[in-house]
């Protein structure tokens, strides 16, 4: 039961307006949101960038970044007495080793992008002057139109798990509540993806249009936007947008636009955690059904979409679902792939959907030595060898090949990498950033991190291996997210295609 009167919604900007978790915040925070003070604590403790309150500068040690040589980042810093600390992802794979430093030092743009081309539905090389033409004609034809042509573009979602848009948009069509909710899901976090950050800065317009159209379509007003807390210059750029627009007179006067920043916390970029902190409360994902489409954002029905999918929306608008569809090769529509690791050019690459892992390294200017594996699709994804270079980079290709899309955030290895690093470095990231609900998930994690680490240890000696098989069983079958389903991946898949580096082949 919520204290009467409690603003619960309000405390985690309360705490970061009090500076996160310093003395006295707790205390404040509970006086302005009536939420009682040990409520408050275990909800800032759950979201590092409230938790610390000491680092400036964040370093990552994520694969891209190891690979790219973090620890020397890290040991300058400290040489300069600047107060950093490693965390697993800071969003910015193209530009490893990377930092993120929290007093507001510029972000910089990705150093590469596919050039402009009319086979692109995003465009990321486009001047960004949006003539909102696409959102006109929705309110010219209609909702029933719009949602025909999301349907018939067949566009899956962009941010990790494939769904299909338009499912989501006649689901929320169908409830009978009229209180309805728009949410963005800008939390990009998976390690090796960055797109979602360069279309929120190079085309926000894009991004602010497809929102406004979904609002239409769907009879919303609330429109939230929960962008990753390291992503301040990608929030100006959505909050420029909607100015200009308002401005213009291209927005209906009725939407009302929220931005809530992340805190620092992976697992709020899974849809139902992002809702909990949206509730403010720990970032905790819920069980499903009922989905966010029927009991979503404050029990109501619930649009989540993805940046990248929602800034599809005006070209599908503008040239057709068929367009859109075309665009693509396995699969429909043309997608946005970050290449990171040891490729020549990292960036963001627009391609249709199926392009081949080969034609991908070639658009980033080749590998830097041999390819020896790659993630296709984040930590998330695991691993594959070279010799699955010719693979269709879809959804479904790549579930065949035991592996995923996700949120195509591609992390390539050349032949310097060892597999075990490799597969601790991911362990790592999973342990730090499971929420904890589920103990095989929680435990799991860890044993996994552990196992690699003794047999590292122990000289490789395999028999410390034997336990993965039965921890990585119960963590995919008693999970309720994705992530304790994904979480043994990059283990299991490096003792698959690597089994020489863990003593078993
Ligand atoms: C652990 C985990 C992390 C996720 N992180 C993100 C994320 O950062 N951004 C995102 O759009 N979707 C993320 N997702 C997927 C969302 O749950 C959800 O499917 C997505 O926002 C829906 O939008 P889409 O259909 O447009 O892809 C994540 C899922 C899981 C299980
Ligand atoms: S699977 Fe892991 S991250 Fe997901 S809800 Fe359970 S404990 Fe949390």
């Amino acid at each position: 039961m919520e204290p009467k009167g409690a603003r619960r919604e309000s405390i985690l900007d309360l705490l970061h307006d009090a500076g996160g978790l310093r003395p006295g915040a707790v205390g404040r925070v509970h006086l302005d949101s009536k939420v009682p003070e040990a409520d408050v604590y275990g909800v800032a403790t759950f979201y590092h960038l409230l938790a610390d309150t000491t680092t400036d500068v964040f370093v990552c040690d994520g694969l891209s970044c190891r690979i790219a040589g973090c620890n020397s980042v890290m040991d300058e810093l400290q040489a300069r007495g600047e107060k950093a600390r490693f965390v697993s992802c800071v969003g910015r794979c193209d530009a490893a080793p990377a930092t993120w430093d929290r007093r507001g030092r510029p972000e910089t743009l990705s150093p590469a992008l596919s050039p402009s081309s009319d086979k692109h539905a995003i465009d990321l090389a486009a001047e960004d002057t949006q003539p909102y033409d696409a959102l006109a004609l929705a309110r010219d034809k209609g909702a029933d139109w719009v949602v025909a042509e999301i349907e018939g573009s067949g566009i899956q979602g962009r941010g990790g798990a494939g769904f299909p848009a338009a499912v989501k948009w006649k689901g929320v069509r169908a409830q009978a509540v009229k209180e309805r909710y728009i949410v963005l899901n800008a939390d990009e976090g998976e390690p090796g993806t960055f797109k979602d950050r360069e279309v929120m800065l190079r085309r926000p317009h894009l991004v602010i249009e497809g929102l406004a159209i979904a609002a239409f379509a769907l009879e919303a007003l609330e429109i939230y936007i929960y962008v990753r807390g390291e992503f301040g210059a990608a929030k100006a750029a959505l909050v420029g947008a909607v100015e200009e627009a308002k401005q213009r007179g291209d927005l209906d006067d009725r939407l009302r636009w929220h931005f809530v920043d992340g805190h620092g916390a992976y697992i709020c970029g899974e849809e139902t955690a992002l809702l909990e902190a949206l509730e403010g409360r720990r970032g905790m994902p819920r069980m499903k059904p009922p989905f966010p489409v029927e009991s979503g954002f404050r029990g109501k029905p619930t649009l989540i979409q993805n940046v990248e999918t929602i800034a599809c929306v005006p070209a599908i608008l503008r040239n057709g679902g068929a367009w859109f569809r075309g665009l693509g090769r396995t699969a429909p529509g043309s997608k946005l792939y970050c290449m990171s690791g040891h490729v020549t050019r990292p960036g963001v690459y627009e391609a249709p959907l199926g392009v081949s892992m080969r034609e991908l390294l070639e658009l980033a200017g080749g590998a830097v030595g041999t390819v020896k594996a790659f993630s296709p699709g984040g930590a998330s994804s695991g691993f594959l060898p070279a010799s699955k270079l010719d693979v269709a980079m879809d959804f479904r290709s790549l579930a065949v090949e035991g592996s995923m899309l996700g949120s195509a955030g591609v992390v390539v290895l050349n032949e310097s990498v060892d597999m075990v690093e490799a597969s601790l470095a991911q362990a790592v990231f999973f342990e730090q950033e499971s929420c904890g609900q589920c103990s095989p998930c929680r435990i799991g994690t860890q044993i996994i991190r552990q196992t690699l680490e003794r047999y590292l240890a122990s000289g490789r000696d395999p028999k410390t291996l034997a336990i993965i098989p039965e921890v990585s069983w119960g963590m995919s079958e008693a999970s309720i997210c994705g992530l304790g389903l994904a979480a043994s991946l990059p283990v299991k898949s490096a003792m698959t295609w690597f089994p020489e580096e863990f003593g078993i082949g």
